[in-house]
């Protein structure tokens, strides 16, 4: 089963990036490319009948997978970065961190209106990530059609913050 493959692959690193924190390294995974496939085949699987146009994936670990199962959905690739990398005209959000605040951004003519978006990104903890991409999502005027992850803390409760933008929420891994 997938989920047993990624967990035995994912390596637990203690104390980072700071004391306490048991930090998901899914670098391993990226070291075994058919694991790699089948967990782009296993995210499209379950994405099965959500009608998807774009998938959005966040900077920097929603790029290993992301262009990946965009590719495997035959739809575009948009990616959603830290403030400053994109070259062109954004539109930006900011979410609270443990410490302090963090902002990522989208270029403004990244999506189009109605179109239904896939958010993609490695993890999903506390969710604070993926509902800032949410809200770009919609200011753009396009819509959350799901999100998809490869682990879930769910001891963090980070699906209970995503229901107001999409119903679906796939993840192949959870804690
Ligand atoms: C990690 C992870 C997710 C996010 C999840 O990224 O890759 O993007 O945190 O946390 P949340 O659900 O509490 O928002 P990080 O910001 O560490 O950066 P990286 O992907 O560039 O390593
Ligand atoms: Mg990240």
């Amino acid at each position: 089963m997938i989920e047993e493959k990624i967990k035995q692959t994912v390596r637990d690193v203690n104390d980072f990036p700071k004391p306490g924190i048991i930090f998901k390294d899914i670098t391993p995974i990226l070291k075994d490319p058919k694991l790699c496939m089948q967990i782009t085949e296993a995210l499209a699987a379950q994405l099965s009948g959500v009608k998807i146009d774009v998938v959005a994936g966040i900077e920097s670990r929603g790029f290993l997978f992301g262009p990946a199962l965009a590719q495997l959905l035959n739809v575009p690739f948009v990616p959603i970065r830290k403030a400053g990398k994109l070259p062109y005209k954004t539109i930006q959000e900011s979410y609270a961190l443990e410490y302090g605040t963090a902002t990522i951004e989208v270029h403004e003519d990244a999506l189009l209106a109605g179109q239904r978006v896939l958010i993609h990104d490695d993890l999903l903890a506390t969710g604070g990530t993926v509902v800032a991409a949410s809200k770009l999502v919609m200011q753009l005027g396009a819509e959350v059609a799901a999100y998809s992850f490869i682990i879930s803390l769910d001891f963090l409760n980070g699906r209970a913050r995503l229901s107001p933008y999409a119903v679906k929420v796939c993840s192949l891994a959870s804690y």
